[in-house]
């Protein structure tokens, strides 16, 4: 292949304490999306004339009422939105959320917080008056904080629902930093140097949940081999293996992701790990390690948006011939519906793939499709489902 995939992004992944257990790798930084049950919730918009938006205030849209403008964009929320999602990110890296939730009912001064944070002056003060602007704190007449309901089922650590590592991990570390370069990738073409080991302490989370939406979507019974490429540390192999009697799974990676992820593995219950294996591979060779005509299933997650365009063709010819026949191939990353006019969680994960993935293709199901049938897959027969609802779907190839 011409070209690395160098940039798996930091995916997605989200982020249920479950998927934190597996260590994500340096290697791959990868870029995976939230699992339906734990993605981050867009809240509703409220109406117009909300008692809640005071009559000739300006209203930050992303959190509360419909915009003045009727349906066009809402350039203030936009703009400032930025700053909204600091807040956010900082309010998690200092534990803000933690300690305010751990205080129960009776809610914390802001001196108080400032003490168990180690913050002291007038800076926090202006930090919570933001987080309150934007509804991820309430605070009573006594200045009293108490954390709002969606930040206490998904922002706290101790919650199930949790899923503010990927905020930190995913999408403030690498992305937010790297989306203030993005003008220049765009005239450039050229994406900055990846940096693997920037991220080592980043979790592969968001696989498992998103193999559990898979199973419930597809099944794979009858099967006996699935080839995972790109597969990192085998999350949705081992979901997939665990729920699908007899059938085995082939991950493909690179030597480092192998390596820890064989570890890994480790933790898994016998009648799993046993059938799960990892093959080292670079994806920028031609040929893949393993016998042509032999699997039932091939999946590539998050793997089509992370290579430059002219490798995706490449990889679904690979996967045509690994596959016997009969076999599928299943495509799932950030989709855009075929009009390319949304939806805007997809496009704007696929822009700020850009970052990472200059020469990366904009993915619509006809573009998948469409070299899925050059590839060898059957004309006509190539099926598209939702998965992670307004941001990911599962495009499937059939081989005769
Ligand atoms: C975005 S992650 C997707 C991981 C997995 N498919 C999932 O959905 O959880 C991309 C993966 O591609 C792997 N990768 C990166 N470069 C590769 C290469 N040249 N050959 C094989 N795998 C590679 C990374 O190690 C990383 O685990």
């Amino acid at each position: 292949m011409a070209t690395a995939p160098r940039a798996w992004l930091l995916a997605g992944g989200a982020a249920s304490r479950a998927h934190y257990r597996s260590s994500f790798s340096a290697v791959a930084v990868a870029s995976w999306p939230v699992a339906a049950s734990w993605r981050p919730r867009v809240p509703a918009l409220t109406v117009a004339g909300s008692p809640l938006v005071p009559a000739g205030r300006r209203a930050f849209s992303i959190l509360g009422p419909k915009l003045p403008t009727d349906g066009d964009v809402d350039l203030d929320s936009i703009a400032y939105g930025y700053i909204a999602s600091q807040a956010l990110f900082t309010a998690l890296k200092l534990e803000i959320f933690d300690k305010i939730a751990a205080a129960g009912d009776s809610g914390v001064r802001v001196a108080d917080l400032g003490e168990a944070i180690g913050i002291n002056g007038p800076r926090l003060q202006t930090l919570l008056t933001s987080l309150v602007a934007i509804k991820c704190l309430k605070v009573d007449a006594n200045g009293l904080y108490r954390c709002s309901v969606n930040i206490t089922r998904f922002m706290v650590s101790s919650s199930e629902h949790y899923y503010g590592d990927f905020l930190k991990l995913q999408m403030d570390r690498p992305f937010h930093h790297q989306m203030g370069g993005l003008a220049k990738v765009m005239t450039s073409g050229e994406d900055p140097k990846y940096s693997a080991a920037k991220y080592w302490p980043a979790k592969n989370y968001g696989s498992e949940e998103l193999a559990k939406d898979f199973l419930i979507k597809q099944k794979l019974d009858g099967a006996n081999r699935m080839l995972d490429v790109a597969g990192g540390f085998g999350a949705f192999s081992y979901t997939v293996v665990g729920a699908t009697p007899g059938l085995e799974s082939t991950v493909l990676e690179v030597p480092a992701v192998c390596r820890a992820a064989e570890q890994i593995r480790e933790r898994e219950p016998a009648y799993v790990r046993n059938r799960v294996n990892f093959i080292e591979m670079d994806a920028n060779n031609v040929d893949w390690p393993v016998e042509n005509a032999s699997f039932d299933a091939v999946v590539m997650s998050y793997v089509s948006s992370s290579v430059p365009e002219p490798i995706i063709g490449k990889l679904y010819a690979n996967a045509f011939h690994a596959l016997r026949s009969g076999g599928r191939l299943f495509v799932h990353d950030f989709i855009v519906d075929d009009n390319f006019a949304g939806p805007a969680l997809a496009a704007l994960w696929a822009l700020q793939h850009v970052t990472v993935n200059a020469e990366g293709l904009c993915l619509s199901p006809s573009e998948i499709i469409s070299r899925m049938e050059s590839a060898g897959f059957d004309q006509g027969k190539s099926k598209t489902l939702e998965m992670i609802e307004g941001m990911t779907k599962l495009v499937i190839g059939y081989k005769s």
